[in-house]
């Protein structure tokens, strides 16, 4: 009797793999088994075993195969538009004192709390569809512009039920402290007393977050007001991160990384002393080049220091409506490369294997066997083309949890 090929087994093939496992990982004429959503061999296609003589063959066209990009900062779920703010920025206002004047964040706060679930899904997947298309298969997304419990509550459902699309996976984190609202306004401390006695308990009951993140800066809570929320946050068993030395040094950053925080994120003004404690607690360095390209900026995040201190360096789009209207992370590998100076190897590790330690997800960010089988296609014919290209679209296929995604 003939056995019957397993359906869910398959073999992709005709592709230069980039594995991400070490630098780049590079395997020319490659092939990859799957049986489901996971990686079972991988390897030359000449060394490929019998055993997968009789699974599904895949071509992959002979483009270069990387693990599915990971978008580890985003701000997907929101309602309006800032684009009037855009044009006072450009007229010379800027992201601060825009703040400061009752727009910014507290602008998209009002659109949002306008919105209802419906019209705030549909909007964002509208924009996740277009990172999507640039290699995304897996994304964070954060709350923030509800600011308070409905509000939050109902930005924290959208975002788990963008995560049921299959072609996705969405982790979310509870930045209810993203500013002070206007009910709180003048009142930064009462708020944080209220995220941490209310708002935080809510979310874990709803098992609405992943982790807790916070805006650390003049504009944002000081450090006494983030120990408040990373202290409760590690009472009901959730991780933390941060927005931290976006604007000015505030020391968010090393207090982040003495809660062992899976990440801090933005970083332009962060110092030595908190790198050191960083590189301890093995908390990522998130680089978010998009903000720093729309807002101007023009301090550098440290790198060299970063590289010294071994920090693992994640690269993510930040896409929202203000500092970061960004709709491509493979665009980001670009702007990490050009205006951070990171080399291309380290810009594509940064949205794919640190990225997934961004995220303390063990499961993917390398093509390795045992992890998930989600996969991005690229026409291209040698990788530093993903930082060096500016713009367009290389991606020419996603492959989520073993299947084929069209968009
Ligand atoms: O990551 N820094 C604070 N939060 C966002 C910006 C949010 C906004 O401007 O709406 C950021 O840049
Ligand atoms: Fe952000």
């Amino acid at each position: 009797m003939q056995s019957t090929p397993d359906k869910d087994l398959k073999v992709w093939k005709d592709a230069t793999l980039l594995t991400m496992a070490d630098g780049y990982g590079r395997i020319e004429n490659g092939a990859i088994a799957t049986l489901q959503d996971k990686i079972v061999w991988l390897g030359p296609a000449r060394d490929l075993p019998m055993a997968y003589a009789e699974a599904e063959v895949i071509s992959c066209g002979g483009n270069f195969l990387s693990p599915g990009l990971i978008d580890c900062h985003t701000h997907l779920v929101y309602g309006g538009s800032r684009v009037a703010e855009f044009k006072q920025r450009l007229g010379g206002m800027s992201y601060a004192n825009i703040a400061q004047a009752g727009g910014g964040i507290l602008s998209t706060v009002r659109a949002t709390r306008d919105a209802d679930e419906y019209e705030l899904f549909s909007a964002a997947q509208k924009r996740l569809t277009q990172l999507q298309r640039s290699g995304v298969t897996t994304i964070e997304i954060k709350s923030g512009y509800g600011l308070d419990l409905d509000n939050e509550l109902k930005i924290l459902r959208v975002a788990r039920k963008i995560g049921q699309n299959p072609a996705v996976d969405v982790v979310t984190s509870f930045l209810g402290a993203h500013t002070v609202p206007p009910e709180f306004q003048g009142d930064a401390q009462a708020y944080m007393d209220y995220i941490t006695h209310d708002m935080l308990p809510a979310v874990v009951r709803e098992n609405l977050a992943d982790a807790v993140d916070v805006f650390c800066e003049t504009i944002g809570f000081n450090t006494d007001q983030v120990e408040q929320l990373f202290a409760r946050a590690h009472e009901l068993g959730l991780p933390v991160k941060i927005h931290a030395e976006q604007l000015s040094n505030s020391g968010g950053a090393k207090l982040a990384a003495d809660y062992q925080a899976l990440s801090a994120d933005h970083l332009e003004y962060l110092d030595e002393t908190a790198i050191k404690h960083m590189a301890a607690a093995g908390t990522v360095a998130v680089l978010l080049p998009g903000a720093f390209y729309a807002l101007r900026e023009t301090q550098l995040p440290p790198i060299a220091l970063l590289r010294k201190y071994n920090v693992p360096m994640a690269v993510a789009s930040d896409s929202n409506p203000g500092s970061a209207p960004v709709l491509s992370l493979s665009l980001m590998i670009s702007m990490a490369s050009t205006l951070f100076r990171l080399t291309p190897e380290e810009a594509l590790a940064g949205v794919t294997r640190v990225a997934a330690q961004a995220l303390g997800l063990r499961d993917r960010g390398v093509l390795e066997v045992g992890k998930k089988a989600d996969f991005a296609l690229w026409d291209i014919h040698h990788p530093a083309e993903l930082a060096y290209q500016i713009g367009g679209n290389l991606c020419v296929g996603i492959i989520k949890d073993g299947k084929a995604i069209s968009l």
